[in-house]
This record gives structure tokens, C-alpha cells and sequence, in this order.
């Protein structure tokens, strides 16, 4: 199967330009988790189909990511899916509750668990192939970001067998039985390389990994016994010759060591300011950081607010506007709307 011809503006989008430190036009934007349930076009689709039954279905994707795109005229577009998707399809038996998160009907423990999840393979996931294809063809030059949930965000949800808040049952395994743990790390990062690797072949031109849960570690234990794993899952991403955005919550004593595991960008929660972080993350480019929560104060005040990080992200090697974490689902679309071109229209 051939890939698909990129747009020859897509190299210059602005997306592409931060992520690799190059002058932009704009600050380009885009919102994690700006598909989905704040928007009512999303709502009105997904009635009646589950979760992960609509991330199978490659022309609900294809509608689903682009629709944010029409709406807001972000600088990127997301793939619609789920960190939990590529261990669906596999066969690891999940299911993503609505209002609670992913559910493992069977958490992984021992060895054994760890074996009987099978490595994937493109043939593992055609309707990624078939989505990310028809996603890129409607997106000319506006880049779409593939993603890959981080080896330690996932294990969480494998051993713990759904949403935690201490990952106690997680970081038991990963102190008390090392083997397990490394064995576990080394198929998930296995999993979402291949992952990655699909759609960049099937057109997507940059990728995030998200280690959402990663601020649970202390910065030596992320060394030792993660970041090993999240290395070799961008190392394969930047074979593959697309740039790397890595991003957590809560990571402000990690962000130095979440660019050297290999990211062109390092994403930033809200709880940190975007001036503390830049000097963390050395010469590469930062993302983020707005309060999601902003965008309940009146359009002024969020604006201006907006206009904090915006500042704050010259100092960066290059700067992504997004929000510190992902859309809150009772979020006005009209004041990401008011949020984009404010962002677009700023001057440089
Ligand atoms: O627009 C986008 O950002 C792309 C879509 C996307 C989803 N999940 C869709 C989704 C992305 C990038 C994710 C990643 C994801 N999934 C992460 C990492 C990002 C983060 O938020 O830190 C994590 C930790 C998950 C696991 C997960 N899946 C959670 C915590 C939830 C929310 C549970 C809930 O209902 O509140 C999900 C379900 C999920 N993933 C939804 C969507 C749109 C909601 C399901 C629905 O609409 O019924």
C-alpha cells in the first residue's frame, strides 16, 4: 500500500514549523480532546454507537477528527481514537465506560498476562489505515497528529483494570516485580510503536505520545524504570522521520527528562507556568498551556490569559498553543472558537 502525497504546504504549516523551532507565521493551536463530547455535531453522531465501536469505524473517525477542524479552524487536526484502542485490537478484553473511563475485564499480574497480549501488526488495526487516509485527504495542508498512549499511562489501566487515581496495584507491580513490569513496559511500547508506525505510513505528520499519568513517579523512578520504554517508542517516531510531542499532567519535576526521552515538544500542563517550564526542556519546543478551565471565566479574562502563555512561549525554542490537559466536555465550542482566532491573529 502506498502513502498517501503530501500536500506540498504542509511542510510550512505552522504546527510543523514550532514543532521544529522555525519561525511561524502564527502561533499555531489545537485543543487535546477537541473531537468529542463538547461539540453537539459529535454528540448527534456517536447517538447510539459505543465508544470504541465508532473508533472502528474509519468514516465515523474520518467525520469525528475533521469536525473540530471545520468548526474552529485549528492549526492540527487529532485522530479520533483512544490510547486503549491498539490493546482492543489485539484482543485484550476492554471496554471504554461512558463517564468512567477505560474497564479490563481481566488486569494484568503475573507473566503469563503479560505474554498472552499479542504484539501488533498493521493487519491489527486497517480501519487506522483507512481513517488516517481519508482524514489526510480532506485536510490539505493542515497536519493531522497521530497518537500512542505512553508505556506507563497504559500499564495503569491494564493492571489496575481501569481509571486510578494512586496507582498503587501499578507501581506495586513495577517495585515488587521487576520482571513483570519490564516485560509489561517492553509490550506496550512494542504496541504503540507499531501503532504509531501505522499512521505515519497512512499519512499523519507528527505524533503525541500522551503519558498523562506519568506525574505519579518521582523523577527517579521515571528515569530508571519508564523512560527507557517512552525512549524507545519516539526513537522509533523519529525513524519515521515526523516530529515528537510528549506530554503529561502534573509533570513539572519531569520535563526536563520527558524532552531527553526523545521529544521535539514537550507538552505542559496548566499547573505549570509556561516561563518555569522553557528553561526545563532545553533547546526544544513547548506546548501548551492554558487552564482548560478558562474558558468558564468571561471571553476577556480567558483572552488575556491566553495572551500570558502566548508570551511566555517566545522564549521557547518554538511554541504550540493548546490547553494544559484536554477540552472539558461542558465546554462552549464559541469560546475555543473566540480562543483560536485570538490565538492566530496574535502578533508576533
Ligand atoms: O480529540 C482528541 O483529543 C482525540 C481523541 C482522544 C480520546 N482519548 C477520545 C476519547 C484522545 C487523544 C484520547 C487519549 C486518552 N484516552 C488519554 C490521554 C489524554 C488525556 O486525557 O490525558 C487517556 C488518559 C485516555 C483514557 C480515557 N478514555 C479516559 C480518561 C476517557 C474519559 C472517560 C469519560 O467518559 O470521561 C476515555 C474515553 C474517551 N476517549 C472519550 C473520548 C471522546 C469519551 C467517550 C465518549 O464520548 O463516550
Amino acid at each position: 500500500m502506498l502513502a498517501p502525497t503530501s500536500h506540498p504546504g504542509l511542510a510550512d504549516s505552522a504546527l510543523l514549523k514550532a514543532a521544529r523551532g522555525e519561525p511561524v507565521p502564527h502561533t499555531p493551536v489545537w485543543f487535546m480532546r477537541q473531537a468529542g463530547r463538547s461539540l453537539p455535531e459529535y454528540l448527534r453522531i456517536r447517538e447510539g454507537v459505543g465508544m470504541l465501536e465508532s473508533c472502528m469505524d474509519p468514516d465515523l473517525v474520518t467525520e469525528i477528527t475533521l469536525q473540530p477542524v471545520r468548526r474552529y479552524g485549528v492549526d492540527a487536526a487529532i485522530l479520533f481514537s483512544d490510547i486503549v484502542l491498539p490493546l482492543k485490537a489485539v484482543g485484550v478484553d476492554l471496554d471504554i465506560v461512558a463517564g468512567v473511563g477505560p474497564v479490563v475485564a481481566s488486569p494484568v499480574r503475573t507473566l503469563e498476562d503479560v505474554a498472552a497480549i499479542p504484539d501488533l501488526t498493521p493487519e491489527h488495526v486497517p480501519f487506522i489505515t483507512q481513517a488516517v487516509r481519508g482524514v489526510v485527504a480532506e485536510l490539505g495542508a493542515t497536519p493531522l497528529i497521530g497518537f500512542a498512549g505512553a508505556p506507563f499511562t497504559v500499564a495503569s489501566y491494564l493492571v489496575e483494570g481501569g481509571p486510578s487515581k494512586e496507582h498503587a496495584k501499578t507501581k506495586a507491580m513495577m517495585f515488587g516485580a521487576p520482571d513483570v513490569w519490564d516485560a509489561l513496559m517492553r509490550k506496550i511500547a512494542q504496541i504503540a510503536a507499531a501503532y504509531l508506525e501505522v499512521q505515519v505510513a497512512a499519512g499523519a505528520s507528527a505524533v503525541q505520545l500522551f503519558d498523562s499519568w506519568a506525574g505519579a513517579l518521582t523523577p527517579a523512578d521515571y528515569e530508571a524504570l519508564v523512560m527507557p520504554h517512552s525512549s524507545r517508542v519516539l526513537a522509533h517516531a523519529g525513524g519515521l522521520g515526523v516530529p515528537r510531542i510528549h506530554f503529561g499532567v502534573g509533570t513539572s519535576n519531569l520535563l526536563g527528562l520527558m524532552g531527553e526521552a526523545g521529544a521535539d515538544v514537550v507538552g505542559v500542563d496548566w499547573r505549570t507556568p509556561l516561563a518555569s517550564a522553557v528553561p526545563l526542556v532545553g533547546d526544544r519546543s513547548v506546548q501548551g498551556n492554558l487552564d482548560p478551565t478558562l474558558v468558564f471565566a468571561p471571553p476577556e479574562l480567558m483572552l488575556a490569559r491566553a495572551a500570558e502563555v502566548i508570551e511566555a512561549g517566545r522564549a521557547a525554542r518554538g511554541h504550540i498553543f493548546n490547553l494544559g490537559h484536554g477540552v472539558i466536555p461542558s465546554t462552549d465550542p464559541d469560546q475555543l472558537k473566540r480562543l483560536t482566532e485570538y490565538v492566530q491573529s496574535y502578533p508576533l
